[in-house]
């Protein structure tokens, strides 16, 4: 059984070793998740490494050693929760639920900060591809305010796939219903996607911008939302801050235009001169 774990773990480098070379393996490997999940012992091997480190949490001692060799196995877990004839089986397995204690870790070292980037990297693969059953599992496994966190105190790479992750969760007709159920959690959203603004005001990224404009405009498919949009949308959004970034991108400027033109009844600013 050591054996195969750490042979898998040297699938991993290598798989991890750069990002060309990740992609490439990729593709070259489309079968690798089926061979990792279907394996008699593989995904017990993987999650024995996601659980050697428990200890390790609390309080932190994580050693960068010890961060990367998880990672590793997080990598693999991130290949099964990405093909589409496993993620079903890995959402159902609840395999999220050994990962999530990651993103609840209060370290500030770069160990920890891999650790719950590579944790975010798992469940982003899981909702790359959208599939109601599994966006049902994760919102049912309270992944939001594990989102949300790290969309409040992440690093600037986990603020960015956390809000993939409620984008993606957002897009699903399930996942807005959920969150626009209770006006608590549309708060919760719009204060997250605040304070990824703030930080995108210090370390601007178009990207990242769309994917909150995105969240946006998705919102306004629920009535229930309008409310806190109107009177709480971050005024970042609309107050020149961000012209830059949607001066070079028409569909990001095509976007925000929609969403104002989308929320009658506000005062919309443009003091930064408009859009
Ligand atoms: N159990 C909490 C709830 O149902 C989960 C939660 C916390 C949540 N913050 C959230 C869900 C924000 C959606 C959005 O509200």
């Amino acid at each position: 059984m050591a054996k195969v774990g750490s042979s898998l773990m040297a699938i991993a480098e290598v798989k991890t070793s750069s990002c060309s070379a990740k992609a490439t393996k990729r593709v070259a490997f489309q079968g690798l998740a089926p061979l990792l999940w279907f394996s008699f012992g593989t995904v017990a091997i993987l999650l024995q490494e996601v659980l050697s480190v428990y200890p390790l949490l609390s309080p932190p001692s994580l050693t960068p050693e010890q961060s990367n060799r998880v990672c590793n196995a997080l990598a693999l877990l991130q290949c099964v929760a990405s093909h589409p004839d496993t993620k079903i089986l890995f959402a159902q397995a609840r395999i999220p639920f050994y990962l999530y204690i990651f993103l609840g870790t209060i370290g500030e070292s770069r160990p920890f900060e891999y650790l719950r980037l590579a944790t975010l990297g798992v469940m982003g693969a899981l909702v790359k591809v959208p599939d109601t059953r599994v966006i049902i599992f994760l919102l049912s496994s309270e992944i939001m305010p594990l989102c949300l966190r790290a969309m409040e105190t992440g690093s600037a790479l986990s603020r960015a796939v956390a809000t993939f992750i409620v984008q993606k969760l957002l897009m699903d007709d399930v996942g807005l219903q959920y969150i626009c159920y209770l006006p608590e959690r549309v708060f919760a959203v719009n204060h997250a996607l605040e304070n990824v603004l703030a930080s995108l005001a210090e370390q601007p990224s178009t990207r990242l911008l769309k994917h909150v404009i995105r969240c946006y405009l998705r919102f306004l498919d629920d009535g229930r939302s309008l409310w806190v949009l109107r009177n709480f949308l971050p005024k970042r959004l609309t107050d020149g801050t961000f012209d830059h970034c949607l001066r070079e991108d028409q569909t990001a400027r095509m976007w925000m235009q929609q969403l104002l033109d989308n929320l009658p009844g506000r005062p919309v600013t443009k003091e930064g001169g408009g859009i």
